[in-house]
């Protein structure tokens, strides 16, 4: 009974918001994948939850290990520049650190807009041998975009769940 009472009020105090126990314990990111042998564009959930750190530094925050890299390329893209339509150079991660970019795809009208900063980070898996056209990417902003290419080892993503079709919404976000 003591047990009961010591523990109960913090299972009331999560129950009493909603989602609190289940929020923010994955990650979702905006994918650019392929289907049929054409791009797509996805929300993904990574399905290794986040973990607690114990690194020196970030000690006891959120840290999600996101598998291993190969290589890291620095890309300036100048204002309003236009990516063209192009394939996933390899499966990278692209984390957008300034500026913005316009993900659209050449036979739909999916489109995902991507903010450099915080939710900057995104995957780029429409490689050659899996989709015919690729994507179309431009920077409509006035100043340069800063994008950190990330390839992954292997060419093979963390393992996820599709959310859905189309970008990731504020609300598969705004949990970090
Ligand atoms: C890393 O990527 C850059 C840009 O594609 C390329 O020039 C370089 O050779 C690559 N390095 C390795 C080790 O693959
Ligand atoms: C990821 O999406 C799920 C489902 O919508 C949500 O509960 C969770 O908070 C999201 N994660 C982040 C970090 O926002």
């Amino acid at each position: 009974m003591g047990l009961l009472l010591s523990v109960s009020p913090v299972l009331l105090f999560q129950s009493w918001i909603p989602g609190a126990a289940a929020q923010s314990t994955h990650f979702n990111l905006t994918a650019i994948g392929a289907a049929n042998g054409r791009s797509t564009i996805e929300c993904w959930q990574i399905k290794r939850p986040f973990d607690v750190s114990t690194d020196p530094g970030t000690a006891g925050s959120k840290a999600l290990p996101l598998g291993d890299l190969t290589n890291l390329t620095l890309s300036i893209l100048p204002p309003k520049f236009d990516g063209g339509l192009h394939n996933a150079p390899f499966v990278q991660f692209v984390a957008f650190t300034s500026g913005v970019a316009v993900v659209s795809l050449p036979d739909s009208n999916e489109q995902a807009t991507i903010y450099g900063g915080k939710y900057g980070l995104i995957i780029a898996a429409d490689v050659a041998s899996v989709s015919a056209k690729g994507h179309i990417t431009r920077y409509p902003s006035d100043d340069s975009t800063i994008a950190l290419q990330i390839r992954i080892e292997g060419g093979v993503p963390p393992t996820y769940k599709i959310l859905h079709k189309g970008a990731c919404r504020w609300k598969e976000l705004s949990g970090l």
